[in-house]
């Protein structure tokens, strides 16, 4: 950072620690829910952009970035960064995908238990003077088949916890060795669908790319279990949410549970209107710890970046 400070612009929330660890080094713009037009606008001003998943760091971003040099993301996935165009432009995408995975891990299990048990449709029956115990039967976890599809850093944390809950764990997952199923007590599926065959459960944990989105689709739904219960904490999308909605309306999916969606913030969604379908507004990272390692991990990461230093996690 020869001589002067660099400017760097923080368009959504991270923690305090994190700002006052930018402010030591770098003169710091916060414009929480800044809109895509007036990013585009002023992004010419600064050396780093921090974004979570909004707003999106487009091309034109980018390319209107004359002195951009850094993008960081407070969180894991990149998807709302277009890395090709930062790369071709010389911007450096940094990230912690390290940092939320527990969160992301615990949230996935939570949602799981949650729909499994009917927990936010038996709290709203007794918030609102109801009782009705025999409506609220559910399924135990307790010797069924949870399907994992992605074996990395969630999907690995998942996997640990249930088998503590005395599942039988498969995973798929092409893109790693056999060792890691083995580490992580998973039995290896050769293919997506022989997972789906044997699930009772699902829990995607996969980047959404061209190959994941869509990936449990009609073909899927198709071959499952009559009453599978599946999670997305990962990515909208990459449970088709057509296909989901026909295969909750066809009785085969018996509970979806859902923290991302195709469109976010989720409004009209059609699965939203499933009484079995438990959602929460991609709430996987919100957590103190979460949010305090993301924030302080990336401002380290941003500030050696700035410096030309090597960054870990990119
Ligand atoms: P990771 O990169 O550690 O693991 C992803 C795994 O998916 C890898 O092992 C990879 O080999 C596998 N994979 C890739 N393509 C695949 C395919 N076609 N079929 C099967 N497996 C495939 O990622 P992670 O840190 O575990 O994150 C998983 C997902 O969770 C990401 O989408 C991330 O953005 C999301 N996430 C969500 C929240 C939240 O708030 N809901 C928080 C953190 C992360
Ligand atoms: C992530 O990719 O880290 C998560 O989706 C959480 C977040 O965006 O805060």
């Amino acid at each position: 950072m020869n001589g002067a400070r660099p400017k760097i612009l923080v368009g959504d929330k991270i923690v305090d620690e994190a700002l006052e660890m930018l402010r030591a080094e770098a003169d710091v713009d916060v414009r929480i829910g800044i809109g895509q037009p007036e990013l585009e606008e002023i992004i010419e001003n600064y050396d780093a952009l921090i974004v979570r998943s909004i707003p999106l760091v487009t091309e034109e971003v980018i390319r209107r970035g004359k002195r951009l040099k850094v993008v960081g993301r407070a969180g894991n996935g990149v998807d709302n960064i277009d890395v090709a165009a930062a790369t071709r432009h010389g911007v450096v995408v940094v990230n912690t995908p390290d940092s939320n995975s527990f969160s992301a891990g615990e949230h996935t299990i939570a949602l799981m238990l949650a729909s499994a048990r009917n927990l936010p449709q038996a709290h709203q029956t007794v918030k609102d003077g109801g009782w009705g115990r025999s409506r609220f039967m559910g399924n135990e976890l307790y010797g069924k088949t949870v399907g994992i599809v992605g074996l990395g850093r969630i999907g690995s944390f998942v996997a640990t916890r249930l088998k503590a809950f005395n599942m039988r764990v498969i995973a798929y997952d092409p893109y790693i060795p056999l060792e890691r199923f083995k580490r992580f007590g998973a039995e290896r599926m050769e293919t997506l669908n022989d997972l789906v065959r044997q699930s009772d459960f699902i829990t995607v944990h996969t980047p959404k790319t061209e190959e994941t989105i869509g990936m449990i689709g009609m073909e899927q739904f198709r071959i499952a279990k009559k009453g599978v219960r599946v999670v997305n904490c990962a990515r909208g999308g990459i449970i088709d949410e057509e296909a989901l909605a026909w295969a909750l309306k066809e009785g085969i999916v018996a509970s979806a549970a859902l923290d991302v969606f195709t469109k976010e913030p989720c409004t009209g969604n059609p699965l939203l209107e499933f009484d079995n379908v438990v959602v929460t507004p991609h709430i996987g990272a919100t957590t103190f710890e979460a949010q305090h390692r993301v924030g302080t991990d990336l401002a380290n990461y941003v500030l050696s970046a700035l410096k030309g230093e090597i960054v870990p996690n990119t």
